[in-house]
């Protein structure tokens, strides 16, 4: 077995080599992304490895088929960037990692929520320089506001503990309501008109590309502040901005955002960044931005690391693998 792995940082080599090597798995590690001008570099592996942000279309899958690739292992849960039905259609497996710390994400969303609203990272910023004043820092107590859930999957339901930890009234929406779930369900009308905060933890599919809108916007309270750790075209960001110019939106906290493929884990300090949008929303000061981070704790990237090789070493092995997506 030889697997090429894309858009590899430092950190994902860390915890990949020991134990590709444990496997006795030949791989090539790529800092590159996949995609039209990199998928050549997959010729005489089996596998690629791929990550949230790697361009895995079907054009994209027909030369990965045509170099003789047969399996795409996603070392992320989410996978709106993969066309597996036609991966399908050509007979390769598409497998991912479900589930490799739900915990990182729900925390990293509560992380934000904090920052944004008691002001940390600007007080951090204010106390390093010796100004200790508080002008201009004032947040709003957690205990006892409303906090809309949208997902009550694996991260969902651990935000809701989180959330229920701090003393916050819980309701959530969800497509599919899990049954015996210790939450208030409501209509997402309901919780767009009653939430304090949103936190987004559902998947991007078609049916909720930009499911946050300037619809949205119009039924949600004023003031309301809008946390997504999801992925970020759930959100239409135009609309966002909007919203919060008009002061309706009192606050978004972002790990992901729609056009981030260009931009999150890399450097551009030195660039001129391109993206209006993107420009616009960081230079707010109730938005933060994170680099699509949530993901990252140590715990979970050594999740990521054996389950991946879990689902190769399954498809080598000719079995069914529990985490195949379809
Ligand atoms: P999950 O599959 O356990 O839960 C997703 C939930 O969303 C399910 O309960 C499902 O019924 C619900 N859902 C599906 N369609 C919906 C709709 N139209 N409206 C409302 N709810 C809907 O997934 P999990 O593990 O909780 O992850 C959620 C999302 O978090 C992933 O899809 C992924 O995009 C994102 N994620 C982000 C990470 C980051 O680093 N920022 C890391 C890992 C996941």
């Amino acid at each position: 077995m030889r697997i090429a792995f894309f858009d590899t940082k430092s950190y994902d080599i860390e915890v990949f080599e020991p134990r590709l090597k444990q496997a006795k798995i030949k791989y090539k590690f790529y800092d590159t992304r996949l995609g039209e001008d990199s998928v050549v570099l997959a010729k005489g592996c089996d596998t690629v490895c791929v990550f949230v942000n790697d361009n895995v279309s079907a054009p994209i899958i027909d030369k990965l088929n045509e170099l003789g690739v047969k399996n795409i292992a996603c070392r992320c849960a989410g996978f709106n960037n993969v066309d597996y039905n036609h991966a399908h259609e050509l007979g390769m497996h598409v497998v991912r990692v479900p589930a490799y710390s739900p915990y990182a994400v729900a925390e990293h969303a509560m992380a934000l929520l904090l920052t944004l609203n008691r002001k940390t990272h600007k007080a951090y910023l204010r106390t390093r320089d010796f100004n200790f004043a508080l002008k201009g820092l004032t947040g709003f107590d957690l205990h006892g506001k409303t906090v809309g859930v949208i997902g009550t999957g694996k991260i969902g339901r651990i935000f809701i503990d989180i959330c229920k930890g701090f003393g916050m009234n819980v309701i959530a929406y969800d497509k599919f309501p899990i049954d015996g779930l210790d939450v208030t369900y409501k209509s997402l009308d309901e919780v767009y008109n009653e939430a304090d905060i949103i936190s987004f933890h559902c998947p991007l599919t078609k049916g909720t590309r930009h499911m946050f809108n300037l619809g949205s916007i119009s039924k949600v309270k004023q003031g309301v502040v809008i946390v997504n750790t999801s992925r970020g075209a759930l959100i239409d960001a135009n609309a966002l901005i909007q919203g919060l110019l008009e002061k309706k939106i009192g606050g978004a906290c972002l790990d992901v955002y729609e056009e981030e493929a260009g931009y999150f884990y890399e450097d551009r300090s030195e660039d001129i960044i391109d993206d209006s949008t993107l420009s616009r929303l960081i230079s707010m000061p109730n938005v933060i931005v994170t680099s699509h981070q949530a993901f990252l704790t140590k715990e979970a990237l050594e999740n990521i690391a054996s389950t991946t090789i879990e689902n190769v070493l399954t498809l080598d092995s000719n079995n069914d693998c529990i985490n195949e997506v379809n």
